[in-house]
């Protein structure tokens, strides 16, 4: 880990601006895999396993599936390793994107802000994987709402959340009412490990899983 991405650095991202995310992500590009895995992070792992077990299940391995903010793409060597074929990430931090490119996961790469539209089709998907992102949305009920309007019936949503910002952000409201509106069903886990071997947030701070089944 560098010095520019110390534990304190960490817990201010939740509040930082598009621009400071971008940098932050951009120069932290190169240790991020390193530094996440020594805190024992497997967030990615666990959401391709969930998406497996439903998609994949279902609709094989030729699913499309989108990863929302796949930075340097271990969700998408997740999935790619569950059996998925198809994975296109989308993510604003350039550098991150590029990293990604060098795993051969995905069929595409997208450079976009999740917090605006997204650039793809009504149904297009069959999943979504969204994992460590929702840390950075400060408003998650437009993004809940676009990534499940590009996912196909039947079709699977998962994203993760952490504990400390569960309640602050409004989470299990804001999927309440795209449910109220008949637009998905959703479940949540039980709070799971997130970062297990960091110094700060090792036992203080956990992640819940969120899976909604699109109507
Ligand atoms: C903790 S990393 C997670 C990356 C990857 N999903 C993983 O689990 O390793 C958070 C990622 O979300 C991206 N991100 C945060 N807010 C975003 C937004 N509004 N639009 C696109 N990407 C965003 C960051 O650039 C970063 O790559």
């Amino acid at each position: 880990m560098t010095d520019q991405h110390d534990s304190s650095e960490l817990s201010a991202q939740f509040a930082a601006s598009t621009e400071e995310l971008v940098a932050l992500y951009d120069s932290w590009s190169p240790s991020y895999d390193d530094d996440v895995s020594s805190w024992g992070y497997e967030v990615p792992e666990t959401v391709a396993a969930m998406l497996g077990a439903t998609v994949l299940q279902t609709t094989g391995p030729s699913a499309e599936i989108l990863d929302a903010g796949c930075g340097t793409g271990r969700t998408g060597a997740a999935l790619r390793a569950t059996g998925f074929a198809t994975v296109i990430g989308i993510d604003f931090s350039t550098d991150s994107l590029a990293l990604a490119g060098h795993r051969n996961a995905y069929a595409a790469l997208v450079h976009g802000d999740l917090n605006k539209p997204l650039p793809f089709d009504d149904d297009q998907f069959a999943g979504v994987a969204s994992a460590g992102v929702f840390t950075y949305l400060q408003e998650p009920e437009p993004v809940i709402r676009e990534l499940v309007r590009v996912t196909q019936p039947g079709g699977v949503v998962i994203f993760s959340q952490r504990t400390d910002l569960w309640d602050p952000r409004d989470t299990e409201a804001s999927v309440g009412r795209v449910e109220a509106d008949g637009l998905a069903s959703a479940e949540f886990s039980d709070p799971q490990p997130y970062l297990p071997g960091h110094p700060e947030y090792g036992k203080a701070i956990k992640v819940i899983y969120t899976r909604m089944q699109v109507r």
